[in-house]
This record gives C-alpha cells, sequence and structure tokens, in this order.
C-alpha cells in the first residue's frame, strides 16, 4: 500500500486533505494523525474491520481495546450505556483534552474496537486537526497511539512514518505534539473512580472535582505481579535495543553510580547513554548524554521523553541510564512511561559511593 503523506497546520487547516482524509476513514482504510498527546493511528471505530485493521497495522494483540475519539459532547450517548455524573463533571473541566473516560458501551460499539469488553474508553481530543478529521469521519474514530507495538508512541509525525510507512493510507504531519504523552484514562463505571493510566490531567486535578479517586494498583506497584485494569498497561510499552536502568537517589550519587558504571561498560567497548535534565547534564562524561528537559518545569521532560527514547535507538547504544524524575503531578505519568521503557529495572544509589540497591 502507498502512504500519502500531508503537511496540515492547525491554525490553517486545509479542508481538502481533510475531506480525503475523512473519505478514507469512512470508506474502512487508516489515517494516523496528530492530537494534542500523541499521534493517534485511526479508523472508523463503529467498523469491526477497521479494528481489525488497526491491530494488523500496528502489529499489536487484539485483546487490547481501543480508544474512540469524539469531536462532540452530543455524539456521546449514541456509544454508551450511561453518561454519569461524575463524567458530564469531567468533560465540563478537561474535554476537549488529555482525559479519557471509560463507560458502558452501547451495541453501535462492535466489540473488535473494545478488544472483546463490555465497556469502551471514550476521548474528545483538543487538537483541531484531530477534531477536523474525527468530523469529516462520521464523528467516531478509534485511535491508539501510531506506533508500531512495543515502540514509544510518536511525538512527531516522522515517527509515524517510520513505523507505518506503506500499512496505513494516510498520515497527517500537524507538526510536534504538545503533551507528549498519552492521555490520563479514568475508569466511571466503579464505585469509586480508578486512574488506569497517569497522564497530563493528574490525581490531583480529578479529585479536586470528584473527591478521592483511586489508582489501579498495578500502576501504583508495578512490581505487584497483578494484572492492570487497562488491558494495554500489561504490555511492556516499549523495548529500547539496549538495556535501559533508571538510577534513583540524589543528584551526586547519582552520577556518581552512573559515571562509574559507564566507564565500567567503556572498559568493555560498549557505549553508553544517559537521559538527564538540563540542571544535571553537565555531570555526565557518556557517549550520548541528553537532557529531557528541565526540572523547573515537568512538562519539558514529558514532552520530549519518547523522542528521546528514539533517538537513543538510532544512535544504537547498548547501554543507557536514565534519571529518576519526581513523582508529583505529572511526573507520576512520566515516571510511569519511563518504568515501563526500562522493564522496571530500577537501582537507588545511595550516599557518596553511590551503591546500588535494586528494588
Ligand atoms: O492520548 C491518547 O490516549 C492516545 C491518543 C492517540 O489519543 N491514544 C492512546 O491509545 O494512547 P492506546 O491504544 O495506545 O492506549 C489505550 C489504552 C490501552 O492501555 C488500553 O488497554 C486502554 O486504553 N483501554 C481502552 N479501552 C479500555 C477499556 N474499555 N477498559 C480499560 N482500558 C481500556
Ligand atoms: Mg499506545
Amino acid at each position: 500500500m502507498k502512504t500519502r503523506y500531508a503537511v496540515l497546520r492547525e491554525e490553517d487547516i486545509d479542508s481538502t486533505i481533510i475531506e480525503e482524509a475523512g473519505r478514507i476513514l469512512r470508506e474502512g482504510g487508516l489515517v494516523a494523525f496528530p492530537t494534542e498527546t500523541v499521534y493517534g493511528l485511526g479508523g472508523d471505530a463503529l467498523q469491526a474491520a477497521s479494528s481489525r485493521k488497526i491491530y494488523e497495522a500496528k502489529g499489536r494483540p487484539s485483546d487490547n481495546p481501543l480508544i474512540v475519539h469524539i469531536c462532540r459532547m452530543e455524539d456521546l450517548p449514541a456509544i454508551v450505556e450511561e453518561i454519569p455524573r461524575q463524567a458530564l463533571i469531567l468533560a465540563g473541566a478537561f474535554w476537549p483534552g488529555p482525559l479519557t473516560m471509560i463507560f458502558h458501551k452501547s451495541e453501535l460499539v462492535p466489540p473488535e474496537t473494545t478488544g472483546g469488553l463490555s465497556t469502551v474508553a471514550v476521548r474528545f481530543p483538543s487538537n483541531k486537526i484531530a477534531m477536523a478529521l474525527i468530523d469529516a469521519a462520521g464523528g467516531y474514530v478509534a485511535a491508539p497511539s501510531a506506533n508500531r507495538s512495543g515502540r514509544p508512541s510518536p511525538t512527531l509525525a516522522r515517527y509515524c512514518k517510520e513505523d507505518l510507512d506503506g500499512r496505513v493510507d494516510m498520515i497527517l504531519d500537524g507538526g510536534e505534539v504538545g503533551i507528549g504523552l498519552e492521555s490520563t484514562i479514568i475508569d466511571l463505571t466503579t464505585d469509586r473512580p480508578m486512574i488506569l493510566r497517569p497522564g497530563y490531567i493528574t490525581e490531583a486535578m480529578l479529585e479536586d472535582l470528584l473527591g478521592p479517586v483511586s489508582v489501579d494498583n498495578a500502576v501504583l506497584d508495578p512490581s505487584s505481579g497483578q494484572a492492570p485494569k487497562a488491558p494495554g498497561m500489561k504490555y511492556r510499552h516499549y523495548a529500547p535495543r539496549g538495556i535501559l536502568t533508571i538510577v534513583d537517589g540524589d543528584e551526586r550519587s547519582r552520577a556518581a553510580y552512573i559515571n562509574r558504571e559507564t566507564q565500567k561498560a567503556r572498559k568493555e567497548g560498549k557505549r553508553v547513554g544517559v537521559i538527564c535534565t538540563d540542571e544535571t547534564a553537565g555531570l555526565y562524561a557518556a557517549d550520548l548524554v541528553r537532557s529531557a528537559g528541565t526540572l523547573r518545569d515537568i512538562r519539558t521532560i514529558a514532552r520530549n521523553l519518547f523522542r528521546i527514547l528514539r533517538e537513543f535507538d538510532d544512535a544504537d547504544l547498548p547501554v543507557l541510564y536514565a534519571e529518576a524524575f519526581p513523582e508529583e503531578g505529572l511526573g507520576a505519568a512520566v515516571m510511569n512511561r519511563l518504568r515501563k521503557a526500562a522493564g522496571q529495572r530500577i537501582v537507588r544509589a545511595d550516599g557518596q559511593s553511590g551503591q546500588e540497591t535494586l528494588f
């Protein structure tokens, strides 16, 4: 299949291109498109065959449900059984935006889209290209992140092309995304709302409006061995080509540990990469040292993380270290993704010696 590639600007959207992309989706084809979180791989959510194609293009297990994207609040009732009061409150505050809510699904949504579940995940994105595309497609676009399964979610159209060229009908390039991590997922079908995936909309922001919310235990404690409630969270999101280890501890101990391990690896002829921050980049002497952003604004780190992980893959470094980032607020989402990339491999560097404790 030949993949068409079109560049669009959010401020001045070319309607001919959107009409063409909408037609492709209505006819059962696939279009990769920008959202404010990451690029999505869209298909018509109401056509079982489109959802099957999405799984095939991504190389994704078909028990992993898709998020249905809408572009109007009025389109929600048709795909869900009921709209809890809490959903209206959250929609009022965060839609359009980076929040996905889980509802009981209506008959209209085929089981192929929800991985066989009786619930459906719904999101109303704020990116204007995404909204125009969903509208042109008829209102309901199923879209996982537009990466091949096992790769980081794409924050640039170039990465969609890398992963999906020849496997989808069209890629819409709307530039670099603003947030860089996938949406927060909250389940509203349980007695107490439960966060299934942390994201830009933080636990504190949700609790401000809803009162107490819980967090899926498998997210809080990945070593618990419990199955996550969002089926996709059980998959190792991204396995870098090199072995990635997260190093926690104070700034000096971390640097001492990483620098010592770097020397060891170099003696074995292995090249080393380090992911750090603007504030700490000067402490390292590895082969590739990349700052993800500044500790003064965790949003910068969220935005760059997936791109940097891809850059490290391109550089083909066998040994990788990442500093642990502070876990407050959006930091919880950043560390959730980083831990998955590291296959939960974290060491704590303690004291000046940078002694290692695996946990
Ligand atoms: O920001 C985002 O949400 C991006 C953009 C493209 O919108 N999409 C995205 O989709 O991250 P994906 O497929 O990569 O992640 C969807 C997650 C998976 O972990 C999946 O298991 C979970 O949502 N999910 C979907 N439907 C669900 C349901 N009914 N119950 C529980 N989890 C669900
Ligand atoms: Mg994904």
